[in-house]
This record gives structure tokens, C-alpha cells and sequence, in this order.
């Protein structure tokens, strides 16, 4: 090794030895006469001191140095003066006096700080992400994504699971996105698929008798970026043999409470993991990826205003929509400018409008004292005391409190309304930072009607399996059939999907029949898939936490690019590489493929 210790290990005990370090330049002080460097590497910082009545050659050197410059140095380990300590910095305590040293390789200036946590533009940062890489922020990241997978597989281990992987390379398995596709060259018009995921493989896995399976799995996904999401991204895939959703839920809820345990202990976790149905997280936060760190719920008013004569209520009502809302502590003195800002937040989320109500400025107080007068709304003229005391009180508001209303159809009130909570939540700080709130979703619908296509679309996908009490329903009322579904959710995120799956024949094929494929499709997509439950399928069932997220969460990050080591753009780009790129022409003559202009 070039080097005897780490830049992050030297302490009082090792004082009067002679140590090696080699690592960047974090920092450079010329005080003169002292030359005083910040030497960095993985695990830290140390001070390195240069003094030319020590040794002038190695002084000479250290002037040389600038950051980002990585270098050796031997010397020896001295205590630092008192008074001169840095608590901050683990080898705070003690200095290296170098004796010998040398540049083994120069840098330009880096196009940003490396040794400073401030803001730099993410194109500049994803060209140069192995400067990025350097800096601290992402380097803890990046060591903490390899913590939660580390311990993942152990936690795993422990339980029976073995790790198998499978192919790339593969035939397309519908996870509700667009596929990535690879050309064959050797058969001309054919495609392999990426894999959206390995659902298929791991259901055949317990068909082969594995019973447990996991695999830290890349998926590839061409679908719209969000902050969450990636055309590329890892699962901890797992899928069990012979267990019911208990057994999948208690095993995750176990696995992620000693994984906080273990990477973040500072972090808190609401034991044990609430479990809600979908129609409850629908009713009470409008979404099935509920933020539970905060209240704040979505109370249903349509009731209470359904007599107004109020335009957008009644509108509303009339059209068999409803009329919703949330309350916002202490926010009734908002100004205008302000309740502009969230109608038009809103508005950029299909709401037609926002219908606010004031409270009453802030002198707190309880409803009976409430007048009309007090009241700052749109609709105030439309509204008698009661009602808006009966409002009020459904959201146990106070005068201070401002209400926040929107009226429209069903899942356009609930998609805006939720986002707008989760808004509200931001600006007033409601969520603690440290708290970890997980939740399973349970009792989803089987199917979602797509207005679109006009068909049923699975909720979660094709191979999930429905009650045993509901399989009447397939034929009858599918509306009404509820999955053996469970969504696992965290502080507003979906970490994941899982189910017990279909494991028989013929009711998978009643299902694909349902959600409108052909027959000649179904045995094209997945007759292996239905023959292999002709041999003796067990019953089975799994999830996939989306590794990326789970760890964007353990990092108080708020977009899953800061834990990824190399990922794309908001746009699919490798800004680095330049992919996706053109290829030339003999490639894609091999590949039987000829370019479009259109
Ligand atoms: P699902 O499609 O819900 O289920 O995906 C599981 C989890 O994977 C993560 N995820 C993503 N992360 C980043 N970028 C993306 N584009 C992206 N898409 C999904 C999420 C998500 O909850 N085969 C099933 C699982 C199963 O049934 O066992 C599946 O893939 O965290």
C-alpha cells in the first residue's frame, strides 16, 4: 500500500509515530512561513503541517500543492498545540508533521467546490459526478446506499433467503411502464426487452422450488421522471413460497426496523407499522402514498355545502363530484398574494379552483365566538354561520385557522388536494426530518377502469391475486374484487408493491381475459409463465422495495439522483457519456435497423 492509515484514524495514541498518508487536497493555508494542508480521503481529513525548519525541500513541495492534487506524505504524528484542536474533525486531536513528500498527481481548478457543501448546477455536477462524488454530502450517500443493500443481505440471509440473479436480457414483463428495448442482430426484427422487473423469473424461481429469493435487482423503466424515479433503478426483489400477507408484512416490517436500527439509529420509526386500507388512506389523505409524520386530513364537506348556492359547490355536486378539504393551522391571516399562490399550485394540478376560508385573522379562539364578519371566503355570502362552524368543526378548526376547499370530481379533489396537504405540510414545517413513517396500504381494488383504453387495468399487475371470497366477483362486479395487494409506503413515498400472487392456471387466464389480452397474446407474453403452473406451482407471494428510495429517505434526500452513483437526467440523459448517443450506420445495418427521420 502507498499508504499506512487512513486520513480519518489518527489519534493522541498514535502520536510519535511515523505514518503515510496519500490522499486529495482538501485545503491549502500558507501562513508564511507553516504550510498547512487538509489531506482527505475516504474516511476523513487530516492536518498535515509543512515547515521549512523541518525540511525546506518539503516544503518547497507543499507549495506546489494545490486542491484537488493527490498526494503522500510521511511524517510524524504530533498532538496539536492546546487551544488548536478541532473538535469537529475526528482527527482533530492531532497533526502530521511531514517529513517526506510527493505529488503523485496534479489537478486543474475543479469546475466547483469540492471542499464546501453549496449549491452547484446538476448539469455541471452529473458531468463531472466523479468530482461530485468527492464531495462529502455525496460520498456519505453513496456509502450508506452500500450500508442498507449490506445489511439487506444479511438481515436476508439470516431468514433462508438466498440471492439469485436473473437474466437482462429477457422478454417484456409488464410493470405499467414502457419497455427499453435491445435489437438482436441475430434475428433480424426481434427485440429483447429489459427487464421492468423480475416478476415473471421470480415467480418461475419458486415455481422451481427456491422458496425464498431475493436479488438486489436492476429494473428499466422508459416512463416520465419524477424526483423518485429512474429509467434505471434497483429493488430488493424478494418473493417467498407457501406464505400468506402476514408472513410478507411482519418479515418486511422486522427487516426495516433493525435496518433503521443498524444505518440510523438517530432516526425514529412508528412501531408497530401502521396498516391502512385503501379506501381509508383515500378518504383521510386523498392519496395511497400518505405522508403520516403530520395530520392535517382531508375531511369530505359535500354534505354541509351540498344546499349552497355557492357556483363551484354546487357545480360540483350536481356533476356527482364532491367537495373537499383540508384545514391549515394558524395560516387565516394569509395574504392575498398568498392564497393566489396555492389557487394557482393547485391549479397546475387539474383543480379548477381553491376555494379558501378564513378563520377569523389570529387571535386563536374557539368557534362559538365566530361571526360571519370574521369569516374571509369567496363563498361567505353563500354560507350561514352554522355551516361554516359545522366546516370548521369537522377539521377541529379554530378561529386562526384557514380552510382550504376544492370541489370538483372524485380523484382530481383527492390528487390536488393531497398535494396541496403535503404543501402545507413543507411551508409549515409539520413533518419532523428525523421521523421514519412507514405503513402498509392493504385492500386495493384489483382492477382500475382506464378511461383511456377503455379496459380494466390491473392495479398493481396482471399477477397479482385476487381474494378467495371475491374470484365470484371476476365475472359478475370486477369493481368490487379486492387484490391480495399491499402497498409499503414511507413519509409520502412508495417504497414499494407486493402481493400474493395467482398460482393457478386457469385463474390467471380469466384475469389476462379480463384485462382485455387476446388469447394468441397471452401465449405469446406469457405461456411460459402459464405452463410452468401446470407443474406443480406453490402458492406464493412477494415485494420489491425500491432500493433507491428506501435509501434517499435513510439520507434526508428529497430526490433518489443524490443517492445514485451515476444517474440519468431529469430527461434520460447521461450527461457525462453523452448517452444516449447516435451509433453508426454498419452498426445499425447489423442490427437490421434503419433510422426514421420522422
Ligand atoms: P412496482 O412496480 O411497484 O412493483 O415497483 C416496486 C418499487 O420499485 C420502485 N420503483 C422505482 N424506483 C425508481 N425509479 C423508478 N422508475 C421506479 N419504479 C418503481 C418503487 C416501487 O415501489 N414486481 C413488482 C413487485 C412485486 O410485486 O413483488 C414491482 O416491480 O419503490
Amino acid at each position: 500500500m502507498l499508504k499506512t492509515h487512513s486520513c480519518g484514524e489518527l489519534n493522541r495514541e498514535q502520536a510519535g509515530q511515523r505514518v503515510t498518508l496519500a490522499g486529495w487536497v482538501n485545503r491549502r493555508r500558507d501562513h508564511g512561513g507553516l504550510i498547512f494542508i487538509d489531506l482527505r480521503d475516504r474516511e476523513g481529513l487530516t492536518q498535515v503541517v509543512f515547515n521549512p525548519d523541518v525540511s525546506k525541500e518539503v516544503h518547497e513541495i507543499a507549495e506546489e500543492m494545490r486542491n484537488e492534487y493527490v498526494v503522500r506524505v510521511s511524517g510524524e504524528v504530533v498532538r496539536r498545540p492546546p487551544g488548536t484542536e478541532n473538535p469537529k474533525l475526528k482527527t482533530g486531536d492531532i497533526e502530521v508533521v511531514a517529513l517526506q513528500a510527493e505529488i503523485l498527481s496534479p489537478s486543474k481548478t475543479p469546475p466547483f467546490y469540492i471542499n464546501e457543501d453549496v449549491d452547484v448546477d446538476e448539469s455541471l455536477r452529473l458531468n463531472y459526478r466523479y468530482l461530485d462524488l468527492r464531495r462529502p454530502r455525496m460520498r456519505d450517500n453513496i456509502i450508506l446506499r452500500y450500508r442498507v443493500i449490506r445489511f439487506l443481505r444479511g438481515f436476508l440471509d439470516s431468514r433462508g433467503f438466498i440471492e439469485i440473479e436473473t437474466p437482462i436480457l429477457i422478454k417484456s414483463t409488464p410493470e405499467g411502464a414502457r419497455d427499453y428495448l435491445v435489437p438482436s442482430r441475430l434475428y433480424s426484427g426481434r427485440f429483447y426487452a429489459l427487464p421492468q422487473s423480475p416478476q415473471q423469473l421470480k415467480q418461475l424461481l419458486m415455481v422451481a422450488g427456491f422458496e425464498r429469493y431475493y436479488q438486489v435487482a436492476r429494473c428499466f423503466r422508459d416512463e416520465d421522471q419524477r424526483a423518485d424515479r429512474q429509467p434505471e433503478f434497483t429493488q430488493l426483489d424478494m418473493e417467498m413460497s407457501f406464505v400468506e400477507e402476514e408472513d410478507i408484512l411482519s418479515l418486511v416490517e422486522e427487516m426495516f426496523i433493525s435496518l433503521v436500527e443498524a444505518v440510523k439509529p438517530q432516526m425514529r420509526v412508528i412501531k408497530p407499522f401502521p396498516r391502512l386500507t385503501y379506501a381509508e388512506t383515500m378518504a383521510r389523505f386523498g392519496t395511497d402514498k400518505p405522508d403520516l409524520r403530520f395530520g392535517m386530513e382531508l375531511r369530505d364537506l359535500s354534505d354541509v355545502v351540498a344546499g349552497t348556492d355557492f357556483t363551484p359547490f354546487h357545480s360540483a355536486i350536481l356533476e356527482g363530484g364532491r367537495v373537499k378539504g383540508i384545514c391549515a393551522p394558524g395560516c387565516a391571516s394569509y395574504s392575498r398574494r398568498q392564497l393566489d399562490e396555492l389557487a394557482d399550485f393547485v391549479k397546475a394540478r387539474g383543480a379548477n379552483g381553491l376555494v379558501s376560508i378564513a378563520l377569523g385573522g389570529d387571535t386563536g379562539g374557539g368557534l362559538e365566538e365566530l361571526t360571519l364578519e370574521m369569516v374571509r371566503s369567496a363563498a361567505r355570502k353563500s354560507l350561514t354561520i352554522e355551516q361554516v362552524r359545522e366546516i370548521a368543526g369537522r377539521f377541529g378548526a379554530g378561529i386562526g385557522d384557514l380552510i382550504l376547499i376544492i370541489a370538483g370530481e372524485e380523484r382530481m379533489v383527492d390528487n390536488a388536494l393531497s398535494q396541496l396537504r403535503e404543501e402545507m405540510g413543507r411551508r409549515l414545517s409539520l413533518a419532523d426530518p428525523n421521523l421514519l413513517a412507514f405503513a402498509f396500504i392493504l385492500e386495493y381494488p384489483l382492477f382500475e377502469w382506464n378511461e383511456d383504453s377503455g379496459r380494466w387495468d390491473p392495479m398493481h399487475h396482471p399477477f397479482t391475486a385476487p381474494r378467495d371470497e371475491d374470484i365470484p366477483l371476476l365475472d359478475t362486479a370486477p369493481q368490487m374484487v379486492k387484490a391480495r395487494h399491499y402497498d409499503f409506503v414511507c413519509n409520502g413515498c412508495e417504497l414499494s408493491s407486493g402481493s400474493i400472487r395467482i398460482h393457478n392456471r386457469q385463474l390467471q387466464e380469466k384475469v389476462f381475459r379480463l384485462l382485455g389480452y387476446g388469447e394468441e397474446e397471452v401465449k405469446e407474453r406469457f405461456g411460459h409463465l402459464l405452463e410452468a403452473f401446470d407443474y406443480g406451482a406453490p402458492p406464493h407471494g412477494g415485494i420489491a422495495p425500491g432500493i433507491d428510495r428506501v435509501v434517499m429517505l435513510l439520507a434526508g434526500e428529497e430526490n433518489i439522483r443524490e443517492v445514485i452513483p451515476f444517474p440519468k437526467t431529469q430527461s434520460a440523459m447521461d450527461i457525462m457519456t453523452n448517452a444516449p448517443s447516435p451509433v453508426g450506420e454498419d452498426q445499425l445495418r447489423e442490427l437490421h435497423i434503419s433510422i426514421r427521420d420522422d
